[in-house]
């Protein structure tokens, strides 16, 4: 099993960027734990940070043929990217969208995502633990093969 976890603009300064927001953890201590978790349940995860659109619509298209999931923080493109909502309609890639904050109880332009309604699922508001928890969930939708994302 191979998830991949993509991060989308300014997470790569995380530790740095509004810490009272996203907390003290760097992007290297959130991938690290997702790699080592990962092995633990079997899976081979790798990761991906870009702050550019085209970069991660080109890691979307150039991986899907070789992972069996995504995991998803479209950061700040979450809101904005219909480019992005298009290549994961074309890569047709299960994945589950995080977010670090609960971007439900931020600004109001933070509400609108525009991935939420194709993603497998959705974690936000629980710091790094958001991931670990979107990875297991997801190498358990894929152990049993039900990925409905209609379905709890
Ligand atoms: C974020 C929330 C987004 O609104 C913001 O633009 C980010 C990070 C989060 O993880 O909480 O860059 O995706």
């Amino acid at each position: 099993m191979h998830i991949d976890v993509v991060h989308g603009p300014n997470l790569n300064l995380l530790g740095l960027r509004e810490p009272a927001i996203y907390g003290t953890k760097t992007l290297a201590d959130i991938n690290a734990a997702l790699v080592a978790l990962g092995r633990e349940l079997g899976a081979t995860v790798t990761t991906f940070q870009s702050n550019h659109e085209g970069a991660l619509l080109d890691h979307l298209a150039e991986r899907a043929g070789d992972v069996d999931a995504f995991i998803l923080n479209p950061a700040g493109y979450t809101h904005t990217s219909v480019a992005l909502r298009d290549a994961l309609l074309a890569v047709r890639k299960p994945f589950v969208e995080v977010h670090l904050s609960n971007t439900d109880a931020r600004e109001p332009f933070r509400r609108t995502s525009l991935v939420a309604d194709i993603a497998l699922g959705r974690i936000q508001g629980l710091g790094p633990v958001g991931y670990e928890l979107a990875l297991r969930g997801l190498i358990s939708r894929l152990q049993t093969g039900d990925l409905n994302k209609d379905k709890g």
